[in-house]
C-alpha cells in the first residue's frame, strides 16, 4: 500500500506522534525497582489517554499464544518481544530495557522502539546504545527513493559490524506497515549471504512507502534463541542487546522519519 492522500499521511503522522508521546511519558517513571507489569500498565493508561489502542496486545502469530502485553518490554539479553508475563525480576540499576510501542490511531499504525539504561550504564552499554542510534540515523538517510532496499541493510551492517564490531541479529527485521501492523516488504538488517535469502532486497524505495525499520544489535552474536511457544527472543549467547525502531515515510525528496523526535529521549533514566 502506498500512502499519497494527505488525509492518510496526516493520520500516519499522528499515529507516529502518539508512539513518541508514549515513550516520552514512560521515561518519566522508569527507575530501578519497577516491575514490567507496572510499566505495561503505564503504557496502557497513556495509550488510553491519547485515544490509541495497542497494536500488539492480542496479536496472533502461528505457534504462539496471543501476545499478552500492551508493549514489548525486553531486558538485557532479551532482544525483542519481551512480555510483562515472562520471568523477570524488577528493573535493576544498569539494566537495558528496550520498549517497543505499537498503536492504532485514526485507522493507522505507529510502531517504534527505543532502549533505555535504568539508573546508569557501563561503558559497553553506552557504546552499544550509541551504535544502535547511529545505525538507525545512517540507515534512514540511505532510504532514498529509487534506491534498492539493500542500501538500508548495507549501510546499517557496515556501520554496526565493520565499524563498531557489534552484531546485527539475523532472521528479524523491519517491515512495511500502514492500516495493518505488518505488510510487505520485509526489511532485513544485513546483506543476504546467499541468493534468495531476502527476495525483496532488489525492490526499490518508492514515494508513499511506509516502513518500520529496526536494527536489533547484540554484543556477541548474530544468533537468536527462544523457548517453545514463548514470545521473548534472546541473544543465543546471553549477551546484551539493544533495539531502535523508527517509522519512515518515503517521499519524493527522501526519507521522512515520522518518529525523529525519539532521538531526543534520554538514554539513561531513573538515576
Ligand atoms: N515492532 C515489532 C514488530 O514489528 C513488534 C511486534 S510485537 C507483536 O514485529 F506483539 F505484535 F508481535
Ligand atoms: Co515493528
Amino acid at each position: 500500500m502506498l500512502l499519497h492522500a494527505p488525509r492518510d499521511i496526516e493520520a500516519a503522522v499522528a499515529a507516529a506522534e502518539c508512539v513518541v508521546r508514549t515513550h516520552e511519558r514512560l521515561v518519566e517513571i522508569l527507575r530501578p525497582g519497577l516491575r514490567l507489569s507496572e510499566i505495561d500498565s503505564h503504557v496502557a493508561r497513556t495509550l488510553d489517554d491519547l485515544k490509541c489502542a495497542s497494536a500488539f496486545i492480542g496479536y496472533r502469530v502461528r505457534g504462539h499464544p496471543p501476545y499478552p502485553s500492551h508493549a514489548c518490554l525486553s531486558v538485557n539479553a532479551c532482544i525483542v518481544h519481551g512480555t510483562h508475563t515472562m520471568p523477570q525480576p524488577p528493573l535493576a540499576p544498569g539494566d537495558l530495557l528496550s520498549v517497543d510501542i505499537g498503536v492504532r490511531h485514526r485507522g493507522f499504525i505507529g510502531d517504534a522502539a527505543w532502549t533505555y539504561a535504568i539508573g546508569g550504564r557501563e561503558p559497553l552499554a553506552e557504546s552499544l546504545m550509541d551504535c544502535g542510534k547511529e545505525s538507525l540515523r545512517r540507515g534512514v538517510a540511505a532510504m532514498q527513493p529509487g534506491r534498492p532496499l539493500l542500501d538500508w541493510a548495507r549501510t546499517v551492517q557496515t556501520f554496526v559490524e565493520r565499524e563498531k564490531g557489534f552484531h546485527l541479529v539475523r532472521g528479524l527485521g523491519g517491515h512495511g506497515y500502514g492500516r495493518s501492523l505488518h505488510a510487505p516488504p520485509f526489511i532485513a538488517n544485513s546483506v543476504p549471504s546467499y541468493p534468495g535469502e531476502w527476495p525483496d532486497a532488489g525492490r526499490r524505495f518508492e514515494p508513499g512507502m511506509l516502513l518500520a525499520v529496526e536494527p536489533m544489535i547484540a554484543v556477541g552474536t548474530t544468533e537468536i534463541r527462544s523457548e517453545g511457544d514463548q514470545w521473548p527472543i534472546y541473544t543465543a549467547d546471553g549477551s546484551l542487546s539493544v533495539h531502535y525502531e523508527a517509522d519512515v515515510l518515503i517521499t519524493p525528496d527522501g526519507p521522512r522519519n515520522l518518529t525523529e523526535a525519539m532521538f531526543g529521549l534520554p538514554d539513561v533514566v531513573g538515576n
